[in-house]
């Protein structure tokens, strides 16, 4: 049973890999300094699995933090690095801190695995690498376009420092995995996303308009050049992406990559706007979802939607369920946290 260190395993995505991880026969030790989760996340994992995995609450960029929990849970086969500070706004008002926490993080990281001979590593990516693309649907060897934002930036800046590492030392491989949006929650309802404060992502802001904690929805633009005048973006089923971590792992761990270094774009590769997502969620929830229709929010690309067929053909993997079945799987999270019958 291969051992994978999993750093920000109490989170959004970490978790929901974390489950599948286990589920397909994985030891798992999560890493996470709860920044960003709760360790309740833990019971739910435990709760779907039947496997409570190692917990090591430490920040990534302590050096002896990180060192001792890989010298007590030698020997480690493969790192997912998904710990980093993700949130797009906060990024202009604090770069220092995004820079320290994601770029320093994969250079402590990446130093880390030399030393303690650990060969695989997978990358959490974002679609926000290649900024608004010149054409559509984007695939792996689009440019990579000037990030928007410092947590962009940071992103780009990963993958090359990733890049580079492997150029000079060619003793592990890695792939990166550029999500798109991911959305949804575990059909249990026993993990989902956990947002702090007033969310800033369309689809928490709707199951909390849903549940009354917000009054109405803003539709940021309404005059985008795109069928609704709503902008598009390719939401992929937060569980449907777990999945990939589980197949680019195996694909790893079994030397199958053709480079060194492998990126993979996942997403559906059907772009949908925002007012269909608003229709597609209360028709498949039933409940009445109050919004109205304001200005375009600063930063945003008009439409951004995914080629996955690289990730279809290497890792046999394709985004499958419906995003009726994806929205009502937020909604039960959102119900279950709130208490909502
Ligand atoms: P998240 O905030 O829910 O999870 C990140 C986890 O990492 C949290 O549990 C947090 O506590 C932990 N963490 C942060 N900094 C840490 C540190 N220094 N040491 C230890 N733990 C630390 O975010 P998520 O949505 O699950 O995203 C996971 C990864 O995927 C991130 O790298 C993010 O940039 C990337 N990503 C996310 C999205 C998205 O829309 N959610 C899209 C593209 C890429
Ligand atoms: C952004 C980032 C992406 C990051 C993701 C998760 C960019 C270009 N994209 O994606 O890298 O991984 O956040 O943090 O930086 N919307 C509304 N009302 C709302 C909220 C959103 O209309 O209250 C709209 C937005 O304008 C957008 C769509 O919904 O068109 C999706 O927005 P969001 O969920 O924030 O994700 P992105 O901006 O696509």
């Amino acid at each position: 049973m291969a051992k994978i260190l999993v750093t920000g395993g109490l989170g959004y995505i970490g978790s929901h890999t974390v489950v599948e991880l286990i589920q397909s026969g994985y030891e798992v030790v999560i890493v996470d300094n709860l920044s960003n989760s709760e360790k309740t996340v833990l019971d739910g994992i435990e709760s779907i699995t039947g496997v409570l995995p190692a917990f090591e609450e430490l920040d990534i960029c302590d050096e002896k933090a990180f060192q001792n929990c890989m010298t007590k849970h030698a020997k480690i086969d493969a790192i997912i690095h998904f710990a980093a500070s993700k949130a797009v706004g906060e990024s202009i008002e604090k770069s220092l801190d995004y820079y320290r926490n994601n770029v320093f993080g994969i250079i402590q990281l990446l130093s880390l695995m030399r030393n303690n001979n650990i060969k695989h590593l997978i990358f959490s990516s974002s679609c926000t690498v290649y900024g608004q693309p010149d054409k559509l649907p984007i695939d792996e060897t689009a440019p990579r376009k000037p990030a928007t934002s410092p947590y962009g930036n940071t992103k780009q800046m990963c993958e090359d420092i990733i890049t580079d590492a492997i150029t000079s030392y060619h003793d592990f491989t890695a792939i990166l995995l550029r999500y798109f949006n991911p959305i949804g929650a575990h059909p249990s309802a026993k993990i989902g996303e956990l947002p702090k404060g007033v969310p800033n992502n369309l689809v928490p802001y709707v199951t909390q308009t849903a549940a009354g904690i917000r009054k109405e929805l803003s539709v940021f633009g309404d005059d985008y050049n795109t069928p609704d005048g709503s902008a598009i973006r390719d939401y992929i089923y937060v569980v449907d992406l777990a999945k990939a971590h589980v197949k680019a792992m195996q694909r790893l761990l079994a030397c199958e990559n053709k480079k060194e270094i492998e990126i993979f774009n996942l997403g559906t590769g059907n772009g949908v706007s925002v007012l269909e997502l608003v229709k597609t969620f209360m028709n498949a929830t039933g409940v009445n979802l109050p919004y109205k229709i304001v200005g375009r929010r600063a930063g945003d690309t008009e439409e951004v939607w995914a080629d996955s067929s690289f990730a279809e053909k290497e890792l046999g993997w394709t985004a499958k369920t419906p995003l009726t079945e994806v929205l009502a799987s937020a909604w039960n999270w959102e119900k279950k946290v709130r208490g909502i019958k």
